[in-house]
């Protein structure tokens, strides 16, 4: 895609996600000739940094964060050289007429009026932040001249209905094309490959549905606990930090029916349409399709971790819960009847994201009576991350004069087959909103449908305690109520590769 130059302004410009993630992929698209020229980088935040001092902090970032080999002066000086700061405040309308001046420093208009702005900032401060950007005129809902973009990032509410309370106020200051919602999950290759997969493969998709597949499962499991992030996460726990968004965004890329093209609205009108397909359940439903936990006292790696009510900055009876799994349903012609198990959770056995797509046996066993052990159904497994790949599970005949049977598998390895290099997920997507590509981000009524979904899978929660057979050690794969709902519809969950 082509990408015009601009200016890009980064609110937060002192906080975590700037260092850790944002500046490393700018730094790294820049190296590698993805940025436009001329291109301008502008941070806002509260703590007195001049130019000199902020570049200097964001190389060390960089040299921390970024890939291997940490630039070199030679390599450094060229891009710090676009770094600009702009200490200020974010509730003050000063510090945007501050802002203002200084986009227009640039010396050209394309840098002035070709605009970039990422909110890295606390979500609930970004109707305020639009709001100011609109007062001040940097955002134009129809711009005449240039182009200006927000890009911001979950979580986008905590309900529906508080979702669909901040889209209304973003609405007011800027047009929906203005807005790319993040979810660096999409941002994944291995995600993107999903579509990839599903569409340029005559032999998969065609078994993509009710009458050859018997179940579905994706897992997002990570070893990491809550870390230094329980002020976040007592507010929103494991449903609405992961299952809301990332998980149903694979959920809706691995199930979808296929798009028209690849336009971004005919790609994202079958996603909402997926999503909505998702059977909402009553509180008594969701109380059999839905389970939660919280991780207790165990070992990760062999060494002992706390509880999560024994965190930092945790409630001692906290409730939230750092696990969720759930069967789902979708009501459409394709999948009917077939169960979607998603689970996700902190504190676990391994990091690792996968996709496993189980079909169903084969209609008659030929080799069940002669054969040992009986064949196993074949299953698809699309490994995430780590160790991305895909895999195909089927069975062979084991070399010797008598019949023996047993699963083997096809491995697609991406750094056997690619190399180790793929793009940081960030990288992709500011690069796409540079671009101004609004395929890999969320629209108003996906993130809708999404917490209609996630609101009916927590229905009754907050009014229940967390009972004995939803806690989980860490270091486990989960609370034993997981076992016991996954098993209500004959199935168990598998260990993922
Ligand atoms: C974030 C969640 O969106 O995704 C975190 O807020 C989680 O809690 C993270 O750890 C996982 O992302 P990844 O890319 O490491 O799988």
């Amino acid at each position: 895609l082509p990408v015009e130059p601009c200016s890009i302004v980064l609110f937060g410009a002192s906080g975590d996600l700037t260092r850790r993630k944002l500046l490393p992929a700018l730094y790294h698209l820049y190296q590698a000739g993805q940025m436009p020229e001329p291109f301008r980088i502008l941070g806002v935040a509260r703590r007195p940094y001049t130019d000199e001092t902020w570049r200097d902090e964001l190389r060390t970032a960089v040299e921390q964060f970024g890939r291997p080999p940490a630039p070199s002066p030679q390599d450094w000086h060229p891009f710090a050289q676009r770094l600009f700061y702009c200490q200020g405040d974010l509730d003050r309308p000063e510090t945007y007429e501050r802002l203002a001046a200084r986009l227009q420093e640039a010396p050209t208009a394309q840098l002035r009026q070709n605009l970039l702005f990422y909110l890295a900032t606390k979500p609930s401060q970004f109707s305020q932040v639009v709001q100011h950007l609109h007062q001040q005129g940097l955002l134009r809902p129809r711009p005449e001249v240039g182009w200006q973009r927000i890009v911001i990032e979950k979580p986008f509410g905590h309900d529906a209905a508080s979702a669909h309370a901040l889209n209304e106020t973003l609405a007011r200051y800027a047009s929906e094309e203005q807005l790319f919602r993040i979810d660096h999950y999409l941002g994944k290759e291995t995600v993107q490959n999903i579509m990839m997969f599903r569409f340029s493969n005559a032999v998969f998709e065609r078994l993509w549905n009710r009458d050859t597949i018997d179940h579905i499962q994706i897992t997002v499991s990570e070893t990491a606990g809550v870390g230094d992030r329980a002020g976040y996460y007592e507010e929103a726990g494991a449903l609405r930090d992961m299952l809301q968004n990332h998980l149903l965004q694979v959920l809706a890329l691995i199930t979808m029916e296929p798009p028209v093209s690849l336009d971004p609205e005919a790609i994202r009108d079958e996603k909402v349409k997926l999503l909505r397909s998702v059977r909402r359940y009553t509180p008594d439903q969701a109380a059999r399709h839905v389970v939660r936990g919280q991780y207790t006292a165990g070992q990760i790696e062999d060494k002992p971790v706390p509880g999560y009510r024994q965190e930092p900055r945790v409630r001692p009876d906290s409730n939230v819960e750092t696990y969720v799994a759930a069967r789902l349903f979708l009501d459409n012609w394709r999948w009917s009847g077939v169960p979607i198990y998603l689970r996700t959770g902190k504190r676990l056995a391994r990091t690792v994201s996968e996709v496993r797509i189980q079909f169903k046996p084969t209609p008659h066993v030929l080799f069940a009576t002669l054969c040992a052990p009986t064949p196993a159904p074949n299953a698809v497994t699309l490994r995430l991350q780590p160790r991305e790949g895909i895999s195909l599970r089927f069975n062979g005949k084991v070399p010797g004069l008598d019949l023996r049977v047993r699963p083997v598998r096809m491995h697609f390895d991406y750094n056997a087959e690619f190399g180790a290099y793929t793009p940081e997920a960030y990288e992709r997507l500011l690069r796409d909103a540079i671009a101004g590509d609004p395929t890999l981000f969320l629209r108003r009524d996906e993130i809708e449908a999404a917490w209609a979904i996630a609101d009916s899978l927590r229905a009754g929660w907050d009014e229940r305690p967390l009972s004995q057979t939803e806690f989980y050690p860490a270091g486990s794969w989960g609370p034993p109520a997981a076992d016991v709902m996954i098993a209500a519809t004959g199935h168990s969950w598998h260990e993922p590769l």
